[in-house]
């Protein structure tokens, strides 16, 4: 099989690295990658979102399977696009990538599919959108309707944060057409999860499940980030709990999706509440998470390629992936002033130190060659993901790996995973 990864990310390299491992795999590239996927693939400088070279890419190579990282380009129609040259992509086409390219429309099939979720009501006009919170009261959420990469979501505790989050969105458009229209929902409290699900068009297996910390500061506080750190598997999601939100939340959307013509393949994320009346849909992501992936894939037991192909071709009823027992935690470093100014073209040494630590993986993001040294090149610039007995070893190794690393501009929040060490919720 030759297979194509998409993106240039740490969840990036961690694919490449599970494919690695695959038997089926004869050769692999990643587009664009980072100089960690360059040990693995060969990389091409053709940019994730571009489409078009992508598709002659892979007719002209031959590939057999193309597996997009980000959203982007699923929603901007690459898996169309690749299906017209008869090339296989595990994601979703364009049609069904509205799921996350547009909040209302997720939040339209949720009711259709009868899936349990924050109420909420779609807004095109700022006047009505304000009245509608003066009704309703804080806290109350304000959301952008279209894809504004972590920045549309504002959890307002008081009115007139939602108000303010209306006009910007709105008036001033500080995220351009994202925020043309919105959508205005209930908060929800609980504890959160990302659920993960493969999907075939009808049937859909477990992938797991994570818990993130997307703000920058310990403690869950400061600005939002893509992802600080990720654990897996989160203990407040027990096994019948994830049992309940693959039949309560994925299936539903997924047989919703196939009832309108436009059946989802891929990878489904769903961003879950865990709240007193059992879990409900916070919004639905159409591709791994980063660093939940890194987290995630470190269990995976079985061949992951054969999973991919499975999903591409709908053989997957009956299909069964086997994860280890072990916890996974994963640790992002950063480049100091992330997530608003990261520092760039820091030197950063000691990575093979790190690697050798037990039960260690050192994932590259925002890396970049320069001559002989490895410098920092983005905001998130390294994941390092570890297993572990239990969560609080994987943690401990995933620590003494960041101590081996040489950055004075990276930083790291030390507190991954404490939710479930402290057996805390917020
Ligand atoms: P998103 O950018 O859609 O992932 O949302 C960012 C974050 O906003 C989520 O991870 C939640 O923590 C929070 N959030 C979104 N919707 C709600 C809601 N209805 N109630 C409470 N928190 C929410
Ligand atoms: N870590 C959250 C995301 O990938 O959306």
């Amino acid at each position: 099989m030759r297979v194509l990864v998409v993106g240039s990310g740490g969840r990036e390299h961690a694919l490449c690295w599970a494919l690695s491992a695959s038997s089926l795999l004869t050769k692999l590239w990643c587009a664009p990658g980072n100089p960690g996927t360059a040990a693995l693939a060969e990389n091409l400088p053709i940019g994730a979102s571009d489409i078009a070279a992508l598709v002659a890419f892979a007719r002209e190579h031959h590939v057999d399977l193309v597996l997009p990282g980000p959203e982007a380009p699923l929603v901007a129609g690459l898996a169309d696009a690749l299906a017209a040259a008869g090339i296989r992509c595990c994601g979703p086409t364009a049609a069904a990538a509205r799921l996350e390219g547009s909040k209302s429309f997720a939040k339209e099939i949720a009711d259709a599919a009868g899936i349990p979720t924050a109420r909420w009501e779609h807004f095109t006009d700022p006047a009505e959108a304000v009245e509608f919170v003066r009704r309703r009261g804080a806290p109350i959420v304000v959301k952008a309707d279209g894809l504004a990469a972590g920045k549309g979501v504002v959890v307002a505790e008081t009115e007139a944060e939602a108000e303010a989050a209306i006009a910007a969105f709105m008036a001033e458009r500080t995220l351009g057409e994202a925020g043309a229209s919105l959508v205005i929902e209930e908060c929800l409290f609980g504890e959160e999860v990302s659920l993960f699900a493969l999907c075939d068009g009808t049937e859909a297996v477990f992938l797991g499940a994570a818990q993130d910390h997307k703000r920058v500061g310990e403690g869950d506080t400061g600005p939002n980030t893509g992802g600080m750190g990720a654990y897996s598997p989160p203990p407040a999601f027990t096994p019948a709990l994830a049992d309940a939100a693959m039949a309560r939340v994925i299936r539903p959307a997924l047989a919703e999706m196939a009832a309108r013509g436009t059946p989802f393949r891929g990878i489904l994320f769903a961003g879950l509440m865990l709240t007193d009346d059992g879990p409900k849909l916070i919004e639905f992501n159409v591709r791994f998470g980063d660093p939940e992936c890194q987290a995630l894939l470190l269990r995976l037991r079985s061949d992951l390629l054969a999973a991919l192909l499975a999903a591409c071709d709908g053989e997957l009823a009956d299909f069964d992936l086997r994860w280890s027992d072990r916890a996974s935690i994963a640790v992002v470093l950063a480049a100091r002033g992330y997530p608003a100014t990261p520092a760039r073209g820091g030197v950063i040494a000691g990575l093979e130190r790190a690697a050798a630590v037990a039960g260690v993986q050192v994932f590259h993001a925002g890396t970049d060659r320069r001559g002989d040294r490895l410098v920092a090149n983005g905001g998130r610039v390294l994941t390092v993901a570890a297993t572990g007995d239990d969560l609080a070893a994987a943690r401990a190794a995933a620590y003494a790996a960041i101590g081996e690393i040489d950055w004075p501009d990276g930083f790291c929040r030390r507190d991954i995973g404490w939710r479930a060490l402290q057996g805390t919720s917020e």
